[in-house]
């Protein structure tokens, strides 16, 4: 099954503000939203995507049209590609797409066995698995806190030492059951390994620092009247948007009024905004989605 793009009609309307002009996917994916971009610029319109995974990329190889290129990298290298003040729109649709828990083999998924991977660039750093053997106790706690919010992390910690003191923690069912069994309560709808493979997820791939940094390149690429448009799927990103795009008033003595000189760098143009009932229906995984759109002016 492929990927289904969320919130797919909305991000791209917000996105184009000029048909001729240059964008920037910075999430290809399966490329829902790139392809959308692309029919709907002019020949003189440019889209330029990225992606880190190399399958994602792969799949962008197929996508043979002049005004079209993908690049196999990390959106916190958007700077190697362009200049201050040079691209019109910046999308980020964050997170994992739906392919990557389809193939086991790339270890993301806590009910296919596969290797304990979760790398999304599996050709850089190392496995989860080889962190994980090596890790402290306090840091995958920490983990388990920061990004996965699981209240129940230090049990899950003491269940990790007691097997790897044995031998190491390769594949990602050994994982999952490691974490259900020693999880308290009845085992419904969520699955008790669900925080935790988000957390190590989101650590192994140094999701929230990269998110961040991206920020910083694309606030200055992008020109005035330009469009960045985000959609986040925790609160963890959807809180670095929200803090990201707010006046620093630190910068400023308290009694000096604030002329706005951040604040109005950027304007706010569409905040929490949502998937549809209906798509929600098709698609349960865009429930937890929440799209922000700022503008530079
Ligand atoms: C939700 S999917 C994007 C789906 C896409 N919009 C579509 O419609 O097919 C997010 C993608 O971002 C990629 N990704 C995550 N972190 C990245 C980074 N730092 N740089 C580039 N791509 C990244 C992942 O590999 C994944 O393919």
């Amino acid at each position: 099954m492929l990927h289904f793009p969320v919130m797919l009609e909305e991000s791209v309307d917000f996105l184009i503000n000029d048909l001729n002009g240059h964008y920037v996917d910075c999430t290809f994916g399966r490329g829902g939203h790139s392809k959308l971009i692309l029919s709907k610029l002019s020949n003189k319109g440019i889209l330029s995507s990225f992606d880190k995974d190399p399958d994602a990329f792969k799949f962008g190889l197929n996508i043979n049209k002049e005004n079209f290129n993908i690049y196999h990298d990390s959106f916190t290298n958007l700077d190697k590609y362009f200049v201050d003040e040079s691209v019109d729109g910046i999308l980020y649709d964050l997170g994992t797409c739906s392919t990557h828990f389809d193939n086991s083999e790339r270890g993301f998924s806590f009910n296919k066995d596969g290797p304990l991977d979760m790398r999304f660039n599996n050709n850089e750093g190392i496995p989860f698995s080889e962190w994980l053997q090596n890790a402290d106790s306090k840091d995958i706690m920490k983990i388990l806190y920061k990004y996965g919010e699981e209240k129940h992390a230090k049990l899950i910690v003491n269940a990790i030492d007691k097997v790897r003191k044995k031998k190491p923690i390769l594949r990602t069912i050994e994982l999952s059951n490691i974490i259900k069994e020693v999880y308290p309560g009845k085992y419904k709808k969520v699955h008790p390994a669900t925080k935790s493979f988000q957390a190590f997820r989101i650590f192994i791939n140094n999701e929230l620092n990269e998110f961040k940094d991206s920020l910083e390149i694309a606030k200055r690429i992008i020109k005035k009247d330009g469009l960045i448009v985000t959609i986040a799927f925790h609160s963890l990103e959807d809180n670095i948007i929200k803090n990201f795009f707010k006046p620093n008033k630190k910068l400023f003595p308290k009694d000096i009024p604030l002329n706005n000189q951040e604040d109005k760098l950027f304007k706010c143009i569409a905040k929490k905004i949502r998937a549809s009932d209906e798509e929600i229906n098709k698609n349960k995984r865009s429930r937890s989605a929440i799209m922000r759109v700022f503008q530079k002016i």
